[in-house]
């Protein structure tokens, strides 16, 4: 039994002079979330389209499930879905009008595709606005709409392109819940996206991409200590306070704080945040030390890109 849900050898497309990708290898293991990580342009979502059978490579080859998608591309349509960040959701129609479409175009009978719409309404947190029209739900209601449409036929693979980007928080975290809900009723998932704290938190492999190839695949974990863990960091509000601040915040950080004199600041790496960040304010406030500032801060594609290439993500604003 093959244990790879998708398997993508030096795929190659061109857009006119435009490398999209320049011999693009992945891997997938079945029934995880695999991240492709990567910056505006650097080819995620023409590996999307070709991997879904939208658009033919120039070359290399790739396998979803077990079948080639050039020479099986209707079977391998038949054990995908795929949301974008564009998906096709009619705003006049009601949550509920859509889905129920989505579902007749995949040959659902009538009152098959009206079950479906009710579980997947339900599964997505959308009952209650169902039958208000789409164009009057929010950026999170949208996007996870989009997710059930996605679900309709219960796919083995699914494609998440971007699906959290331009969303607040809240709504991320809403996505978020979905897609772990998704997996653990068996789907594997590829998830594209900008952001290393999405990657980190729902992958199980992240598949670093840049200028169409990919440069780096590890587990969040590992591309984390490559890059760096996250940061606290402390501000005092006197000179002579900063041994005592470092000090403090030495007893929760794994290396050695770091001082900068001149801005009044020490910083540290930190492995546990929350726990982190909790003993060190106790550790100041039974000292009695005031403080100016405390911030803590993850780790970001940035660091990721300047870690593995030397340089920034070299994002391009891509407008269509
Ligand atoms: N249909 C297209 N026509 C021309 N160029 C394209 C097209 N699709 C993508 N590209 C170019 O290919 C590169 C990769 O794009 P894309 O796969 O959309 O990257 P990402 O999804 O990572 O932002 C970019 O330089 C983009 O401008
Ligand atoms: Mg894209």
């Amino acid at each position: 039994m093959n244990n790879s849900a998708v398997v993508v050898e030096q795929l190659k497309k061109k857009y006119g002079d435009k490398r999209a990708l320049n011999g693009f290898d992945l891997t997938v293991r079945r029934g995880t979330v695999h991240g492709l990580l990567g910056p505006n342009g650097s080819g995620k979502t023409t590996a999307v389209r070709i991997l879904s059978t939208l658009v033919r490579p120039d070359g290399g080859r790739a396998e979803i499930a077990g079948l080639d998608i050039a020479r099986h591309a209707r079977a391998v349509r038949a054990r995908i879905g795929l949301t974008g960040q564009y998906a096709a959701v009619d705003e006049v129609l009601t949550g509920r009008q859509n889905l129920e479409m989505f579902g007749r175009l995949f040959h659902l009978g009538g009152r098959a595709a009206k079950q479906r719409a009710t579980e997947l309404l339900e599964r997505f947190d959308l009952t209650a606005a169902g039958d208000r029209g789409a164009g009057t739900y929010s950026g999170g209601m949208r996007r996870r709409l989009d997710l059930a449409a996605s679900m309709i036929l219960a796919p083995q693979v699914l494609f998440l392109d971007e699906p959290t980007t331009g969303l607040d928080p809240r709504s991320r975290g809403e996505i978020w819940e979905s897609v772990r809900a998704l997996v653990a009723d068996g789907t594997t998932v590829l998830l594209t996206t900008q952001y290393l704290e999405e990657a980190d938190n729902l992958a199980s492999r992240i598949t670093v991409i840049d200028q169409g190839r990919a440069i780096a695949e590890d587990t969040p974990e590992g591309l984390k200590r490559a890059v760096g863990a996250d940061t606290l960091e402390i501000e005092a509000t006197e000179a002579i306070d900063l041994p005592a601040v470092a000090k403090a915040l030495a007893r929760v950080c794994a290396g050695e704080p770091s001082t900068d004199d001149a801005e009044l600041r020490v910083s540290a790496s930190v492995s546990d945040r929350v726990a982190a960040l909790t003993e060190v304010t106790r550790t100041l406030h039974d000292e009695g030390l005031d403080i100016a500032d405390i911030r803590l801060s993850r780790p970001s594609l940035d660091d990721v890109f300047l870690q593995l290439t030397g340089r920034r993500a070299a994002s391009e604003e891509v407008v269509r």
